[in-house]
Parts: structure tokens; C-alpha cells; sequence
């Protein structure tokens, strides 16, 4: 046989055997032949590269690591599912509004699946070959990842011809990748054993493995796809959601077996108590079922509300709960500086995952729970969410139970720590890891439903008791501390990034902020990745930080509550760094919009030694605004009413400073153009801003006239 037809042979005879191994879950030869198939093609290509096709199944791993996920627009928007959090709920929420809206006599006919909790994605075939493999994302546009979605070994590279049918020459199918409870567990083992971080579920583990840059990562981790719906396909109609799930699955995609087409809401609802009796059973996680109304000119008529269509629901099931022991209560201290209870546990399965840990939230709901150490407790986990205690088994008390206290210094670093507690308000705690977001608020009308910072579950926290760290070089929350330290708003270091952040911090070189300055231009040149000219830029843009007026340092050590606000407010009354660290709480509360909460977190900051010794080690460093006796005090009202504009490069001093000019002198710096701009200083290279004062008539002056004006130079 000539070699481009032993290659496709051999392709085809892979493909087929991929097939029923990965889709079906039924092979039909032992691996050991499939392997031996896939060395013989491999080593035929590797004799006549030329043969080498990009869907060939060899080729699955082709790329390096990528810098960044472009993105796609879906041509069909991908939307989202409303929920039904009980049974009573399908019915009120789902079902009787489609009676409603199709009629008393319409027969409803319902196609049932399981809700697989892993992330949604879309795959685009043209010519029956796979072209683009992308994230949901916000449902309009999502990222490009097409080539880890391709390591997928159940997401066919080609579509199969079924029957004397063509392939159609575009199909666009969504589902969701999720990987499989036993391979998910046994990938954490393995990830235990190379000292690599934990997943926290199935759902985070595929999350995070299909996102990564490095195909070759993602090739490594054991994902699946079910294939759960069209967005588009050329050529072929149907009548009913199920049919087009035959027709996908005839085309050799992978769709969920235990589906069910049912014809009364009843008969939905057994599926519902079915499919939830069985969930421990699944070799997938499952958060519920999803529900679709089954005829598609049903669906048509119905229509979509908002972002969800009126024709599907999700309908969740309750959190599973279990009980075990608490062993232990350990602290731990969050990138906020936080400290959480978490409850160690006699290891306990729940929904198939085995759980060690649980969060206790905080000190006051341990109390409110009456939570000993040795009780017998009950945890339960909702979806994804890291699981809980819920309550301890009282009547499994023996008298040998202890109760807890918070440790009164920091696990991590042993310094003082901070009690937030603000009589007549109420506090949030956001629940998601990495997130942890402290909210208070006073009145009723202003709860918030959602974390403002990630969108994520906030819980109410009973009597607002949190404890955080107040050291600023806590190793527990240094990789924080460094990143808000040279973000934008603070000291504005470019080209020190998350990534860099953390490579210096793993490494050892910086211990506290001080530390960036104290490295040499070695130092940074020494580390993994980094050219000698961006060690260059790097040392240049430290060096440029030194410039930072007070408000920006201030806002930069990260004290709690200070954000930039509060930094300017405490910049322009205190005479400089010295004042506010030696300033009484009462003393910060005479200022306008200083109230107790931000006067005593000043206070527990500065009063922490090491954080003093960092800011000694600041100053010596040369950060102009903690070198000055004072803070600049106004030089006048020249500017007063007077807004500027900076564009271009200035050549006698920094943006900041001249920004620092203009407010010193009365007036106001604004980074964007409008009718109510009064002078646009551009400098050499300035663009769009310019011609917007020119098209708007405003006034444009040169740096030398801003200096002349300013009264400075
Ligand atoms: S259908 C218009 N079916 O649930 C309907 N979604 O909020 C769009 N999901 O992001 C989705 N299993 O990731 C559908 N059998 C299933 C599903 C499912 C899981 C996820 C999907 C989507 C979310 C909807």
C-alpha cells in the first residue's frame, strides 16, 4: 500500500477505535493494539512529514504555550439557565408559565439532562473538521481555546459521516468540559505527590486545566466533554431538542446517556428525584437537571427573557451533607490578611469527593454554632462551593469536647492583628477563596445581593467579627501586598505583574515592599525569563516610583479601609508620614470623612514595629514623599477652578508631579478631554487628546508655558 493510503487507513482505523473507546466508552481492541496503531502512523509521518494532516490524531498536542487566549464571538449568543431550587419551584417558576404562554391544551413534552457542573464551551466544525473550541465567556464572547479543547481525546478532530449523509459543512455544538470524579480524584493525588496546589472540585480542576496556556498541560489532565446542544448547522432541521442531540451523536459527538425525553411535568419531576438519588452513582458531578421544553417551535414561541430562554430551567439540587469529626480548628491567613477558622476533619466522602477540610467562616459563628473540637459535625457542600459546617451533633457530646479561641497574633507571622467590629452596621464576608471581600454596610436598602468586587456568594457574618493580620511583610499575604503595592493607582511600577510578583516572592528576593529597591540590577537579570534590557526598565520604573506623592504610598501599603480616597483625604491633612504615624485615633477623626473604622486601622497599622521598620527602610530607600518634613502645602489658588490635562511626553518632570502642581496650586488634573477642560499641556507624541482640545477650541500649551504658570521651573 503506497504511504498516503496506509496513513489514512491508519487514521481512519484510530479514529474509529478513539471513537468507541472515548464516546461510546466501549472499545473494541485492547489499548495495547490501539497503541500499536498509534506508533505505526506515527512512525509513517514521522518518514513523510508531507502526510502530516492537522487533524491526523497524532496531532492533538501541536503547539507551544501561548501568551494570551484571543477572543470569539459566538455567532449564536450562548445564554444562561434561570433556577429552580426545589420542586415547587419548577413548577411555579418554569412550568406554569409555560402552560400560560402555549396554551392549556399544548402538549409539553420535556427533554430531561443532567446538569453537568463543569464549564460550558463551544466547538465550530467546518468541513466536518474541528476549526475553534471556545469558553462561554460573558455568552456573547468567549476565549479562543482551540488548542487545549483539541487534547480532548472525546472531541472528535473530525466529524463522522453517518450513513450516506454528508457531513454538514458547518456545525456548531455547545457543551460543557468537566472532568470525570475518579480521574478527577486521582489527578489531586498525583498533583499531592509532585507537591503541586489542590483542586478544590471537578468543576475547578477542569476550569482551570482547560485554561491553561500550555496545551501540553491541559493534554495531561484528564477532561471530557458532553456535547449538550446546537448553535448552528448547515443544512439539516429538526423538530425536537432530542432529535438534534441524535443527530449530533451521529456525527460522532459525545452526548450525555442519561437523557430522557418526558412527557408530563411529572414525569420531569421523577426524573429530577431520580437523577438525584443517583448523583453519588455518576462517574460525572452533577449540580441538578436541566430542563428543555422539547419541541422546537415550542422554543421559538416562547422565546428568551433577558439572557435566558423561557424554555429551559435548571433545576438545582440541595447541598449533600454528611457528618464526621472535627479533629481540629487550624487559622489560616488569606492573600487579604484575613484569618479563617477552618475545621479539620476526620476525612468524610461527600457526593463522591472526599473532604478534609471545611471553613468555619469566623469566630462569632463558631460561638453562634457552639462548634467544640472533637464534636461530631455535620458539613455539607453545595455545587462547587468549599464546604461548610453546618452544625455539631449535639447528642454525640461525651464532655471531652473543647471550645476555641482565636490565636490573638497572626499563625503565620506572629505579629498583632486587627478586630473589625463596627456596632450598628452589618458584614459580608465574600465566600470565594482569593476573593474574601470584607463588606459593611449600614442600612437595609444598601445589602448587597453579590460581592462587588467578583460577583460571587457573599454571606452575611453574625456581629461582624473578623480578624485580620496587620503586618505588612506577612508571608501569608505578601504576594497581595506587592501586587497592591505596585498596582496602577499605588506606586504605578511598570512591568512588575502578577507573574513576576510571584516569582520574586517563591524566590525569596522580596520579603516586603522595601525590599524592591534593595535589588540590584543582578537580581532581577538573575531570574527565569527576564531580559537584561527589562531588568533595566524594571530598575528605571522603581527608580521613578521614589517620585510617588504621599497619597500613593499611603494608598500602596495596603492598610485596611485606606483605599485612594481615604489616601488623599489623609495626604492633604497630616504635615507627612511622620505625623500620621504618630497620630491618635481621635486626633485622625477631627479630619473631615475620617470616621473610627478608618482612624483605627491607621492606628493598629503604624503601631505594628515591623510595619514601622518597613516604612524606615522606605524612606531610606528615598521615597521623596516620606523624606519630606511635610506634606507640599499649598503654594496658592492660581489654578483655583482650572482643570488640566496632560498628553504626550513632559520633559522637565513626571505626569504625577505636574498633576501634584496643578492640585497644589487650586486647580484639578483629569486624564480625559471634555468642553469643560480649560488647558491641554501636550508635550511631544501626544495624540487623540490633543486633537479633541482641537476639535473642542480648547486651550493647548506647551510644557514651558505650564512651567511658567505653575510659577515653578
Ligand atoms: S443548556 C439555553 N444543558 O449550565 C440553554 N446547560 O446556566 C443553555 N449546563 O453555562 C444551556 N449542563 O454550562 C444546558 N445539559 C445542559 C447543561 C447545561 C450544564 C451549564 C452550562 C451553562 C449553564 C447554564
Amino acid at each position: 500500500m503506497d504511504p498516503p493510503k496506509k496513513a489514512e487507513k491508519l487514521r481512519e482505523r484510530i479514529n474509529h477505535h478513539n471513537y468507541r473507546y472515548y464516546v461510546l466508552d466501549d472499545p473494541e481492541v485492547a489499548d495495547a493494539e490501539y497503541d500499536r496503531l498509534l506508533r505505526e502512523l506515527e512512525a509513517l509521518e514521522a518518514e513523510h512529514p508531507e502526510l502530516i494532516a492537522p487533524d491526523s490524531p497524532t496531532q492533538r498536542v501541536g503547539a507551544a504555550p501561548a501568551e494570551d487566549f484571543p477572543s470569539v464571538r459566538h455567532a449564536v449568543p450562548m445564554l444562561s439557565l434561570n433556577n429552580a431550587m426545589n420542586e415547587d419551584e419548577i413548577r411555579e417558576r418554569f412550568f406554569e408559565p409555560l402552560v400560560r404562554q402555549l396554551g392549556e391544551d399544548a402538549e409539553i413534552e420535556l427533554a430531561a439532562e443532567p446538569k453537568l457542573d463543569g464549564l460550558a464551551v463551544e466547538l465550530v466544525y467546518e468541513n466536518g473538521a474541528l476549526a475553534v473550541g471556545s469558553t462561554r465567556g460573558d455568552g456573547e464572547t468567549g476565549e479562543d481555546v482551540t488548542l487545549n479543547i483539541r487534547t480532548i481525546k472525546s472531541v472528535p478532530l473530525r466529524l463522522r459521516a453517518h450513513g450516506n449523509a454528508t457531513v454538514p459543512a458547518l456545525v456548531e455544538v455547545r457543551g460543557e468540559v468537566y472532568m470525570d470524579k475518579e480521574r478527577f480524584e486521582e489527578m489531586n493525588r498525583r498533583q499531592a505527590d509532585a507537591g503541586e496546589k489542590l483542586f478544590a472540585n471537578p468543576r475547578n480542576a477542569a476550569a482551570g486545566s482547560l485554561r491553561q496556556l500550555d496545551p501540553g498541560i491541559t493534554d495531561k489532565r484528564p477532561l471530557d466533554i458532553f456535547l449538550y446542544g446546537i448553535g448552528r448547522v448547515d443544512g439539516a432541521s429538526f423538530e425536537t431538542h432530542a432529535d438534534s442531540l441524535d443527530f449530533i451523536e451521529s456525527l460522532g459527538l459525545r452526548t450525555v446517556r442519561e437523557r430522557r425525553v418526558c412527557r408530563s411535568l411529572d414525569e420531569a419531576l421523577d426524573y429530577y428525584r431520580e437523577m438525584m438519588a443517583r448523583r453519588d452513582d455518576l462517574p460525572y458531578e452533577v449540580d441538578g437537571v436541566v430542563l428543555k421544553v422539547n419541541r422546537l417551535v415550542q422554543q421559538t414561541e416562547l422565546g428568551v427573557r433577558s439572557r435566558s430562554p423561557r424554555y429551559a430551567i435548571a433545576c438545582k439540587f440541595p447541598p449533600r451533607q454528611e457528618t464526621t469529626t472535627l479533629v481540629g480548628i487550624t487559622v489560616q491567613v488569606g492573600r487579604t490578611g484575613a484569618l479563617t477558622p477552618v475545621a479539620e476533619l476526620e476525612p468524610v466522602r461527600v457526593g463522591g469527593v472526599e473532604v478534609r477540610r471545611a471553613t468555619l467562616h469566623n469566630e462569632d459563628e463558631i460561638a453562634r454554632k457552639d462548634i467544640r473540637i472533637g464534636d461530631t459535625v455535620v458539613i455539607q457542600r453545595a455545587g462547587d462551593v468549599i464546604p461548610e459546617v453546618v452544625m455539631p451533633v449535639v447528642e454525640k457530646r461525651t464532655g471531652t469536647e473543647k471550645t476555641f479561641a482565636m490565636p490573638d497574633t497572626c499563625p503565620t507571622c506572629g505579629g498583632p492583628i486587627e478586630r473589625e467590629r463596627t456596632p450598628g452596621y452589618r458584614h459580608f464576608w465574600c465566600r470565594k477563596r482569593g476573593c474574601e471581600r470584607f463588606l459593611e454596610r449600614r442600612s437595609a436598602k444598601s445589602i448587597p445581593e453579590a460581592c462587588d468586587k467578583c460577583n460571587e456568594s457573599l454571606e452575611e457574618i453574625d456581629g461582624g467579627s473578623v480578624v485580620f493580620c496587620t503586618t505588612l511583610a506577612c508571608p501569608a499575604k505578601l504576594k497581595g501586598t506587592i501586587e497592591v503595592f505596585v498596582s496602577k493607582g499605588a506606586m504605578d511600577i511598570d512591568g512588575l505583574g502578577a507573574k513576576l510578583v510571584e516569582q520574586i516572592v517563591d524566590a525569596g528576593m522580596v520579603k516586603d515592599p522595601a525590599d524592591l529597591y534593595d535589588r540590584a540590577l543582578d537580581d532581577w537579570s538573575g531570574l527565569e525569563r527576564m531580559a537584561e534590557k527589562s531588568a533595566q526598565n524594571l530598575l528605571g520604573a522603581l527608580e521613578a516610583s521614589k517620585e510617588r506623592p504621599l497619597a500613593r504610598v499611603l494608598f500602596a501599603l495596603g492598610i485596611r479601609n485606606i483605599g485612594a480616597h481615604v489616601s488623599d483625604v489623609l495626604a492633604s491633612h497630616v504635615g507627612g508620614i511622620d505625623a500620621l504615624m504618630n497620630a491618635s485615633a481621635e486626633e485622625l477623626q477631627e479630619i473631615d470623612e475620617v470616621g473610627p473604622i478608618v482612624a483605627q486601622s491607621v492606628v493598629e497599622f503604624f503601631a505594628n514595629e515591623s510595619n514601622r521598620a518597613v516604612i524606615e527602610r522606605l524612606k531610606k530607600a528615598g521615597l521623596r514623599a516620606l523624606t519630606e518634613s511635610a506634606a507640599p502645602a499649598p503654594k496658592g489658588d492660581a489654578f483655583a477652578g482650572k482643570t488640566f490635562v496632560f498628553t504626550g511626553k513632559l520633559e522637565q518632570m513626571a505626569r504625577t508631579e505636574a498633576e501634584e502642581r496643578v492640585r497644589a496650586l487650586g486647580g484639578r488634573a483629569s486624564s480625559s478631554v471634555s468642553k469643560k477642560t480649560d488647558y491641554v499641556v501636550a508635550g511631544p507624541g501626544a495624540g487623540t487628546k490633543l486633537a479633541k482640545a482641537e476639535s473642542l477650541g480648547v486651550a493647548v500649551i506647551s510644557e514651558a508655558k505650564f512651567v511658567e504658570m505653575s510659577g515653578a521651573g
